[in-house]
């Protein structure tokens, strides 16, 4: 029993080990496990970057298995460089709050900072078992890394909302992106004044989920995935010169047969430097048998004048200051 003890102590420091290491080497390694400060594995899947002064917070869904099955859990980490990320706390530990029942879903949380009110608001879908419900609920903290308080949760726009994405605009304007299956698209909505409810920005034609924006040159580029559940397939991207429209037809960013390297899309990062603009794909590689050990899937997107690619996964360093990417 001693021994066996013994060779799984060594394997669990092994792994901690070498996650740090490989966190210390700079370099992000797409579909590998990935571990914060303590050596224990992220858990922020289908999540969402806050960047402010000058850190980034990660959040994102909290799948720990030692986690109480009744409640619904987001995690909160920060980094200065994208790589290291150091585990902060579970910023919502959620008890069913809508009378939802057993297995009640909790998805894609994502935080935007009110610079008018000083405060952090996040938004997440917030279901039932069987995703009937198809709801966003907010919740309201006065700390980035604080305990959010559930204040409500409503159908943006009236519609139904499954997938939501989360886009801050150069000039500071915050969008909700939702899926609205009856109307086969999805929305974007920029948020009110007081970042509780959203208003009507464009309604995109396409039944896609995982949606993700990001304004890079002089246009916008949207990605989502088709609605395959927790399989990944071919994401699509389209364009447009303004949010409003008028968008292009949607184009794959990888080859259709890589289906997307296993991952579904949940944000697009970019990153401003002095001698380049890099945008990060951020995707989550879903394993739901065990939602815990789901990968991140984060590359340089390749963009070129209305044109978006994901090459293949690949490990890789981002020069912040720069904004130059090396691949390993
Ligand atoms: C995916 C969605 C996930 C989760 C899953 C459930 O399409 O993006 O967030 O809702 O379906 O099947």
């Amino acid at each position: 029993m001693h021994t066996r003890y013994l060779q799984w102590m060594t394997l669990a420091i092994l792994i901690c080990a070498t996650g740090r290491l490989l966190a210390a080497s700079g370099v992000i390694r797409p579909g590998e496990p990935w571990f914060d400060q303590h050596g224990a594995r992220i858990q922020a899947h289908g999540g969402g970057i806050t960047f402010w002064k000058g850190t980034y917070y990660w959040f994102g869904e909290d799948r720990t298995p030692t986690n109480d099955l009744e409640k619904r859990y987001v995690a909160c980490y920060s980094s200065r460089d994208l790589v290291r990320w150091k585990f902060k706390r579970q910023v919502l530990a959620l008890a069913d709050p809508e009378h939802l029942g057993p297995r009640w879903v909790l998805e894609r949380p994502k935080v935007y900072v009110n610079e008018r009110t000083g405060k952090f608001v996040m938004y997440a879908h917030l279901d039932d078992a069987h995703y009937k419900l198809a709801r966003v609920m907010v919740a309201v903290s006065d700390r980035i890394d604080g305990t959010y308080a559930y204040v409500k949760s409503f159908r943006p726009l009236g519609e139904e909302s499954r997938d939501i994405g989360q886009f801050v605009d150069d000039d500071g304007s915050a969008y909700l992106i939702f899926e609205s299956r009856p109307t086969k698209g999805f929305f974007i909505a920029r948020l009110t004044g007081d970042f509780m409810s959203v208003e009507r920005t464009c309604f995109i034609a396409a039944p896609l989920e995982g949606g993700a924006l990001v304004h890079y040159g002089n246009l916008y580029y949207v990605v989502g995935s088709h609605m395959t559940g927790w399989r990944p397939n071919p994401n699509v991207y389209a364009t447009a010169p303004a949010l409003t429209g008028p968008w292009t037809k949607f184009r794959n960013l990888a080859p259709p047969e890589a289906n997307n390297y296993g991952s579904q899309s949940t944000m697009l990062l970019k990153v401003t430097g002095t001698k380049k603009t890099t945008v990060i794909f951020m995707a989550d590689e879903w394993r739901p048998r065990a939602l815990w050990d789901s990968r991140y899937l984060w590359m340089p997107l390749e963009m070129d004048d209305g044109s978006m690619h994901l090459p293949p996964p690949q490990p890789w360093s981002l020069n912040l200051k720069t904004g130059e990417t090396t691949i390993h």
